[in-house]
């Protein structure tokens, strides 16, 4: 592949690999059962990351199964979500790119509930932060946290370079985290997550005295860990896989009742919301099937979105929550989400969200935030401006 044997596209993305491998003194490549490519949307991928791709296009062809991170819009409905037809024109270019290389058009930073979902010890390379942070730590895959540029490389080769965390001696805990404080809620695990994030970087935080914690849960952790700081993994004694591993001496901190109520407090800023949006990272079933608990029979009076899969919302259809999401007038936002998708430029100035990570993108992108739990979320969508 690297001599170009295998075309101009195979022999890019091998001179990435390579590069990258010297860089961290891989030993050799390994071969990746399935890849994730982040970097979808055109909000941040701009013209030279559509000329990027469209230059691979040309004679490049994913080998392993790949998937897509949510775009700056929803496929089919970016019209009714009031997206600029400009930036639509540019967002289907770049999936065209996409397509052309092979890459299922999931648009989804859940593929694990979408139908790439790795075993434990599998190799795989995948980009989004916060599925990283899952599949590492919850289903005991092994990737590290892959650029646009990488992932994408591993698709077109089928190979990654062996090093970090595709070596068991790198997974072991830096840092013991005791908790202190209650979880009640998946927001309760967001904020944990945000602040845990913060101190720890990119080290691998094992958590202590956390009896049980389900896939809403986990997927929040996640992504809340990742966006405050870089983590990529993280172990909960007793309850996920990897959570004996051990040997090295870690740093130790408390996450108590006092450290909760502060980083929920510094999460929220002045104004009422004028946006409200759930689903970061994308809604599960369960969320859905909450959703449409606490909107049946009810009319929301602010632009709502429930970001998902297709495939979950596919799901959402059969079992009767769509219809009861939909009647009340909020809008899923299916290949999407409130951080990607450009809200900023659609006028509005204050969202309501049950994610620390949406929070910390969206203050980035200029936008004044509110963090509540997906109930009250759909009160705020629901009351009079
Ligand atoms: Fe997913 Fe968007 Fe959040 S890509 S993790 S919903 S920022």
């Amino acid at each position: 592949m690297l001599a170009g044997r295998d075309g101009h596209a195979s022999q890019k993305a091998m001179e990435i690999l390579v590069a990258l491998g010297r860089i961290y003194g891989a030993k050799r490549l390994v071969r990746v059962s399935s890849v994730q490519v982040s970097g979808v949307s055109y909000k941040n991928l701009g013209d030279a990351g559509l000329e990027f791709l469209d230059e691979l296009a040309k004679d490049g062809r994913s080998r392993v199964k790949t998937t897509l991170n949510p775009a700056g819009m929803s496929l089919t409905d970016w019209r009714t979500q009031g997206i600029d037809s400009h930036f639509a024109e540019k967002q289907l270019e770049v999936v065209d790119a996409y397509r052309r290389l092979g890459v299922e058009i999931s648009c989804t930073c859940t593929p694990y509930l979408a139908g790439n979902e790795p075993r434990f010890g599998e190799h795989i390379a995948w980009g989004e932060s916060s599925a990283v942070a899952y599949a590492n730590s919850v289903l005991g895959a092994r990737t590290n946290r892959e650029g646009g540029p990488s992932a994408l490389a591993a698709s077109l080769t089928g190979r990654t370079p062996l090093y970090g965390l595709h070596l068991p001696r790198n997974r072991v805990p830096t840092h013991t985290v005791d908790v202190e404080a209650q979880l009640r809620s998946s927001e309760d695990f967001s904020s944990m997550g945000y602040f845990v994030g913060k101190s720890v970087k990119d080290g691998i935080p094992r958590f202590r005295g956390i009896r049980k914690a389900g896939l809403e849960d986990l997927k929040t952790l996640s992504a809340a860990l990742a966006s405050s700081g870089g983590v990529a993994m993280f172990h909960i004694a007793g309850l996920t896989p990897e959570s004996a591993l051990g040997g090295k001496k870690t740093e130790e901190l408390t996450f108590t009742p006092r450290d909760l109520a502060e980083t929920e407090a510094n999460l929220n800023d002045r104004g009422t919301p004028d946006f409200v949006s759930v689903g970061c990272p994308h809604c599960s079933l369960g969320e859905l099937k909450t959703l449409a608990r606490l909107l049946k029979g009810r009319k929301v009076r602010k632009e709502f979105w429930v970001c998902c899969s297709r495939e979950v919302k596919r799901k959402g259809d059969a079992a009767g929550y769509s219809r009861l999401i939909l009647g009340s007038g909020a809008k899923f936002a299916t290949d999407t989400c409130m951080v990607v998708a450009p809200i900023e430029e659609m006028g509005y100035k204050v969202v309501a969200t049950n994610s620390a990570k949406a929070c910390h993108y969206m203050r980035n992108s200029g936008l004044r935030v509110r963090f509540m739990p997906l109930e009250k979320c759909v009160e705020e969508a629901t009351r009079s401006r």
